[in-house]
């Protein structure tokens, strides 16, 4: 059984591929210093596969940890996932983002190469392309310049990993972009926990179905776009958990020192309307929302082109949007329970 290291593996995506890994046969080993997440997610995971999975609790820029967790598992991969992503915090914040994103991933490529851990799967983001000029978005399309300090590691990870992999170190790497990933196991038993006032629209319209906030304000509906309101590829976090299984697949048959970038989403654009129209008609409630300012920063409208990511890793997503809010809905039952 192959053992996959997955740093962030107590985090929302994190979690979720660690089941989809115990699924497919592999052994995930987790490290998490718990910045965003919860130790009894562990439990969950449990609970959910049938296994104790392996966790330790640090941070995945420890060197030290990292050759413990070597010493005691033959590791064949690694998933990166750890990493602080709260755009506004990150404006207030910058260093501490360029410390941990950036950094964790420099320690990471260090320790792979010395421990000659070859495959390597990379958490990045739409966020890298910004605005485009074209739609829907290719992994040719160029990427601009990022809107955040956020943005702008994920930006410069993906060059250090260019540039390491030229370097010929003996790993394969793939670098995945995540669209907007929303809901949560079916099981209800893990989803997005996200700290004080979230700044994602899914949990925002959840905790204002659970009573937790008043409204959710739509930021600007005077857009180019059907109705107005910005338009995003809403992706299902078990989707995209299964996306990690299939790059990692892919790269056991690759050539050591191959780099490659797949975009992860539906492949289809929602508006924010649409979304709270679609959650409202799921779970069968009103929500109590109003038309507020744009939100600086937002880009207008982004989609996925998927054709790379089917073709090449064989990887469809299997939910529908109506699917992930009924998900995301009943996870945040669970959590008020
Ligand atoms: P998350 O915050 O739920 O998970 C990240 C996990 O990493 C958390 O459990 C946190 O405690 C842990 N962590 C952070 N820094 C660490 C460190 N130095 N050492 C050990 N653990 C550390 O976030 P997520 O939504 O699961 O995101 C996972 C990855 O995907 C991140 O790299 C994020 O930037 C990227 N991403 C997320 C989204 C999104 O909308 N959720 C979109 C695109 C990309
Ligand atoms: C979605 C849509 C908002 C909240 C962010 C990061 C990005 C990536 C994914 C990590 C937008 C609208 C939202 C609300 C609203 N993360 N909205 N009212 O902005 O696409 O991307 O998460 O890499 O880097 O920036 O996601 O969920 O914040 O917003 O109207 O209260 O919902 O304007 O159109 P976004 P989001």
């Amino acid at each position: 059984m192959k053992k996959i290291l997955i740093t962030g593996g107590a985090g929302y995506i994190g979690s979720h591929t660690a089941v989809e890994l115990v699924n497919s046969g592999f052994e995930p080993i987790i490290i998490d210093d718990l910045s965003n997440s919860n130790a009894d997610v562990i439990d969950r995971l449990e609970e959910i596969t049938g296994k104790r999975l392996a966790f330790y609790l640090g941070d995945c820029s420890d060197r030290g940890l990292l050759d413990k967790i070597a010493a005691e598992h033959e590791l064949s991969g690694v998933i990166h996932f750890a990493a602080f992503k709260a755009v506004g915090e990150s404006t207030k914040l910058p260093l501490k983002y360029y410390h941990n994103n950036v950094g964790s991933l420099l320690v990471l490529l260090d320790f792979m190469k010395d421990k000659g851990i070859k495959d390597l799967v990379f958490s990045s983001s739409c966020t890298v392309y910004g605005q485009a000029d074209e739609l829907p978005v290719t992994e040719e399309t160029p990427r601009k310049d990022a809107e955040s300090p956020y943005g702008n590691t994920k930006k410069i990870c993906e060059d250090i990993l260019k540039d390491f992999v030229a370097s010929k170190p003996g790993i394969r790497v793939i670098s995945l972009r995540y669209f907007n990933p929303i809901g949560a196991h079916p099981s209800a038993k893990i989803g997005e926990l996200p700290s004080g006032i979230p700044s994602n629209l899914v949990p925002f319209v959840t905790q204002v179905a659970a009573g937790i906030r008043e409204r959710v304000t739509i930021f600007g509906d005077d857009y180019d776009t059907v109705d107005g309101t910005c338009v995003r590829d809403y992706i299902h976090v078990v989707d995209l958990a299964d996306a990690h299984v299939k790059a990692l697949a892919f790269l056991e048959k690759q050539p050591v020192d191959s780099y490659e970038v797949f975009n992860v989403g539906t492949g289809n654009g929602n508006t924010v309307l649409e979304v709270i129209q679609t959650f409202e008609k799921v779970n069968g409630l009103k929500l109590n929302y109003q038309i507020g300012p744009r939100r600086p920063g937002d880009v207008v409208k982004i989609w996925a082109d998927t054709q790379k990511i089917n073709k090449v890793l064989g990887w469809y997503p299997k939910f529908t949007l109506e699917d992930s809010l009924r998900d995301s809905w009943n996870w945040e039952k669970s959590l008020r329970k």
